[in-house]
């Protein structure tokens, strides 16, 4: 049998912030893939081009040039975005990054329940997978409240519900257990693996947190913008 599809295949991305003496290239000719249902950490220091890495395949921050495929479907073609970006990241794409971003005046059900009926999931439907998914996340006691009247902890959880409640092919996630005290962090870390798994996902970990490092498949190294896929395998290991 041939190998499956990459859910994220990526050539040759690059990107520039700024002009002149403000001019940073942040990534420098990026390729790797990731299978579905592998779980990658992405590491490197302050200011190495993670962010961008991640803003670049969640079609949110365009490269400068290169390819990218997400589930074998072409979506950026020589820095180009191809098709319907927003299409494409409602139905293939999660995200969690440091901020939760949730939307200010939607309870926290609500903000998940979001993600489902953009997606015309039947509404009885929808209203049990958001339940499910910020009970499994502790978070089912504050479905009814608005984002301002959580936690930090809390928001970054209902978060993570709203990321994985569509059973995206990849999931991009920027430093998603920084908020959360040490065990939940690792739960959280455990349900994003456990996601990849059940659902065929590919998972992008942005995380300083070398505890939960044994959860995931593979790492990449980035410094200076450039990224190393040949990152030490962490299965058992310490860094
Ligand atoms: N919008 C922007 N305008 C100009 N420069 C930027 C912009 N965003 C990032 N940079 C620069 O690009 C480089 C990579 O930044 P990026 O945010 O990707 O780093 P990071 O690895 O995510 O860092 P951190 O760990 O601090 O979040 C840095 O030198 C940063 O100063
Ligand atoms: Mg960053």
């Amino acid at each position: 049998m041939s190998d499956p599809i990459p859910a994220v295949q990526a050539r040759s991305l690059s990107k520039h912030y700024g002009e002149g003496n403000t001019y940073v290239l942040a990534l420098k000719e990026a390729t790797f893939q990731i299978a579905p249902g592998e779980v990658v950490a992405l590491l490197g220091p302050s200011g190495s081009g993670k962010s961008t890495l991640l803003t670049i395949l969640g079609l949110i921050n365009p490269p400068d040039t290169g390819w990218l495929q997400v589930g074998g479907v072409d979506v950026i073609r020589d820095g180009a975005a191809v098709g319907d970006a927003n299409l494409i990241r409602r139905r293939n794409l999660g995200f969690v990054f440091q901020r939760s971003n949730l939307i200010p005046f939607l309870t926290a059900e609500e903000n998940v329940r979001l993600v489902l009926e953009l997606d015309d999931v039947p509404r009885r439907e929808a209203v049990h997978r958001t339940r499910e998914i910020l009970e499994s996340l502790g978070v089912a006691d504050r479905a009814s409240h608005l984002p301002m009247q959580l936690s930090g902890g809390q928001q970054q959880r209902v978060a993570i519900a709203r990321a994985l409640v569509h059973e995206p092919s990849l999931l991009l996630a920027d430093e998603p257990t920084a908020s959360l005290d040490k065990e939940l962090g690792r739960r959280v870390m455990e349900l994003l693996r456990t996601a990849a798994i059940e659902r065929g996902a590919a998972v992008l970990i942005v995380t300083h947190d070398h505890r939960a490092l044994d959860l995931v498949d593979r790492t990449f190294e980035i410094e200076d913008g450039v990224l190393d896929t040949e990152g030490a395998k962490v299965h058992g290991a310490t860094l």
